[in-house]
C-alpha cells in the first residue's frame, strides 16, 4: 500500500518533470532552459513558491482525455528578486509545446490577482505554441481573461515580458499590453501570423527569425524594448529593470545608499563635450555618462528610433528616467518613431513615480511626405501629451538646441516641467538662424548689392539675438544657465528638493491621448 506521503512525493516528482525528460533535453538542445530552470535564475535561491502546480487541463476531445501532466503547461506562483515580492509565470514547452489552455490561462490570472491585490510586479516568461488547438473557442476565452487582466494591471503593478520561444497569433497581445518586452535572439519570435500565411497571402519570402525575430522586434519594429543574447541575459536584464521601478504605482523606486565625494560632484568632463561648430554632432549618452551615478544607465529600446535614447538611471543613489535627443543620429530630430518611443517610456515614469530628466538638443521634427504621410502630426503629439500629464517631478536640461515646437514639447517649462536648466551653449529659437534670417529678410537680401554678405550679416544678428539661452532666461522659461560641470549636483539637489512633489491632473475618467 502507498502511504499519502508517498503519493505526494510520486505527484511532486511528476510535476517537476513537465513533459517529460526527453523533451526537457529537447528543449536544451534548442539552447533553451527549461521552464522551472528559468524560474531558478529569475527568484532568489530557495524562494519560489509554487501555485497550481497539479492544476490539470478539462479538455476532453482528440484524445486528451488520456494525456495530462501535472501543472498543464505552466508554472506559477511567486518568489523574490533582490528581496523584493514578485509574482512569475513561466510556460512549458515540453507540455503540449506551452499551449494555452483554459486552465493554462486560470493559473496565469489568478497569480495576476494575487500581484494586483498585493502590489508586486507580474513576471511572465513566454514559450508558447498559443492558444490549446483542441479546446477551441475555450483556449480563446483564456488569452482574453488575460488581456483583459493585464490592461486593468497596467499602470498598477510593473508587468514584465520575456519572450524565450515562440509567441504568435493572439498570444502577442498579452505581452504587448505589459511595459516591457524582452526577447532571446535565435531562439524566440513573435508575430500575429506566421512565414506560412504571410506566404500564401503576401507571397513574401520570409523566415521566423526575419519576419518576428529579437533583431526585427528590437530594431524595425520598436515591440520588443529589449534583445537579449541569450536566456541567462535575458534574465539578469529583468534584475536590473527591477531594480529601478518601485513595487506598484503607489510607491516608489527603492533608492540605494550614496554619499556625495569628498571633491563633490563638479563634472569638469562635460564643459568639454559641446563641439564649438553647432552643427557638429556628439553622443549625448557621454553627457548621460558624466551627469548619473557610474554605470547606472540601463537602455531602454536601444536599437530603436536612436535619435532619442531612453532610459533608466541613478543620481545620488535614486531611480530616474532619462529622455535624451541624440545629436549623433539624424541630428537628434524628432520622428514618428522616436516620438511613440519616448512616450512610452515617459507614460512608465510616470506611472510608477519614477522622475524624470529630459536633455535637449533637438533641432525639430524630421521633414518629409514620409513623415507627414504616416502622421507625425499624431504620433508627435503622443509625446507632447506624455510630458504634458506628467505630474512626476521634471527636469530639462537645454545642452545645445531647442528649436520650434520640438522646444515646446521637450518638457519645457510651459508644459509643466518644474525646473529647466539650459548651458551656456543653448539655441532656444523658432528655428535655426540661417533658416530664420532667409525667411524674415528674404526681400532684403534679394534686394542687396551682395546678396551673400547680406544673407551673414542677418544670420549673425539672428544668432546674436536668439541663438543663446537668455532670451528664455529673461522670461523665467529657464530657470538657470548653467556651467555644464555643476549639472549633476544642480540636478542632485533639484530632484530631492522635488522628491514630495504632489500634483494632480483635473478630475476625468482618463484623457484622450492621441493614439
Ligand atoms: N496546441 C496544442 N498542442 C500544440 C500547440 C498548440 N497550439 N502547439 C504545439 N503543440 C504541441 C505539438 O503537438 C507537439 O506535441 P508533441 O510533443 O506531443 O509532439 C509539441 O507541442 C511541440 O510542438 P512542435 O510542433 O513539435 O514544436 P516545434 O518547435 O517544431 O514548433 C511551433 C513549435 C509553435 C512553431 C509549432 O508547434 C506550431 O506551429 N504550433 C501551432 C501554432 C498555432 O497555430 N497556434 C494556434 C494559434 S494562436
Amino acid at each position: 500500500v502507498t502511504s499519502p506521503m508517498d503519493v505526494l512525493k510520486k505527484k511532486n516528482a511528476e510535476a517537476l518533470l513537465g513533459g517529460g525528460q526527453k523533451r526537457i533535453d529537447a528543449q536544451h538542445k534548442k539552447g533553451k532552459l527549461s521552464a522551472r530552470e528559468r524560474i531558478d535564475l529569475l527568484l532568489d535561491e530557495g524562494t519560489f513558491e509554487e501555485i497550481g502546480k497539479f492544476v490539470m487541463h478539462r479538455c476532453k476531445d482528440f484524445g486528451l482525455d488520456k494525456e495530462y501532466y501535472l501543472g498543464d503547461g505552466v508554472v506559477t506562483g511567486y518568489g523574490t528578486v533582490n528581496g523584493r515580492l514578485v509574482y512569475v509565470f513561466s510556460q512549458d514547452f515540453t507540455v503540449f509545446g506551452g499551449a494555452l489552455s483554459e486552465t493554462h490561462a486560470e493559473k496565469i490570472v489568478k497569480i495576476m490577482d494575487l500581484a494586483m491585490k498585493n502590489g508586486a510586479p507580474v513576471i511572465g516568461l513566454n514559450d508558447s505554441g498559443g492558444a490549446r488547438i483542441q479546446e477551441g473557442v475555450v483556449s480563446l476565452a483564456g488569452y482574453a481573461d488575460i488581456f483583459y487582466k493585464n490592461t486593468l494591471a497596467s499602470g498598477v503593478i510593473p508587468q514584465i515580458s520575456a519572450i524565450m520561444g515562440p509567441c504568435a497569433g493572439g498570444a502577442v497581445y498579452s505581452p504587448a499590453i505589459t511595459d516591457f518586452i524582452m526577447m532571446v535572439e535565435n531562439t524566440s519570435y513573435m508575430f500575429v501570423t506566421g512565414p506560412n500565411v504571410v506566404k500564401t497571402v503576401t507571397h513574401e519570402d520570409v523566415t521566423s527569425e526575419e519576419l518576428g525575430g529579437a533583431s526585427t522586434h528590437s530594431s524595425k519594429s520598436g515591440v520588443t524594448h529589449f534583445s537579449c543574447a541569450n536566456e541567462v541575459e535575458c534574465i539578469n536584464y529583468i534584475k536590473q529593470l527591477l531594480s529601478y521601478v518601485p513595487q506598484n504605482c503607489e510607491e516608489t523606486a527603492p533608492q540605494l545608499p550614496y554619499e556625495s565625494p569628498a571633491n563633490g560632484e563638479a563634472r569638469p568632463e562635460l564643459n568639454k563635450i559641446i563641439p564649438e561648430n553647432p552643427n557638429m554632432p556628439y553622443d549625448m549618452r557621454d553627457v548621460i555618462e558624466h551627469i548619473i551615478d557610474e554605470n547606472s544607465f540601463f537602455e531602454v529600446h536601444k536599437n530603436f528610433a536612436d535619435n532619442i535614447v531612453v532610459g533608466f538611471a541613478r543620481l545620488g543613489g535614486r531611480s530616474i528616467g532619462i529622455v535624451a535627443n541624440q545629436p549623433a543620429v539624424l541630428a537628434g530630430v524628432l520622428d514618428i518613431n522616436a516620438s511613440t518611443k519616448a512616450a512610452r517610456f515617459v507614460r512608465f515614469c510616470d506611472s510608477f513615480n519614477v522622475p524624470l530628466l529630459v536633455l535637449e538638443d533637438v533641432p525639430g521634427f524630421l521633414p518629409g511626405t514620409d513623415q507627414e504621410w504616416n502622421g507625425i502630426i499624431s504620433n508627435g503629439a503622443k509625446l507632447l501629451y506624455a510630458f504634458c500629464e506628467a505630474t512626476v517631478p521634471r527636469i530639462t536640461v537645454i545642452t545645445r538646441k531647442a528649436y520650434g515646437g520640438a522646444y515646446d514639447v521637450m518638457n519645457s517649462k510651459h508644459i509643466g516641467a518644474d525646473m529647466n536648466y539650459a548651458w551656456p551653449t543653448a539655441e532656444i529659437a523658432v528655428m535655426g538662424a540661417k533658416g530664420a534670417a532667409e525667411i524674415i529678410f528674404k526681400r532684403e537680401i534679394a534686394e542687396a548689392a551682395d546678396p551673400e554678405a547680406k544673407l551673414q550679416e542677418k544670420v549673425d544678428e539672428y544668432t546674436r539675438k536668439f541663438a543663446n539661452p537668455y532670451r528664455a532666461a529673461h522670461r523665467g522659461y529657464v530657470d538657470e544657465v548653467i556651467e555644464p560641470s555643476e549639472t549633476r549636483q544642480k540636478l542632485m539637489r533639484a530632484f530631492k528638493m522635488l522628491e514630495n512633489k504632489a500634483a494632480t491632473l483635473p478630475r476625468k475618467k482618463h484623457g484622450n491621448i492621441p493614439l
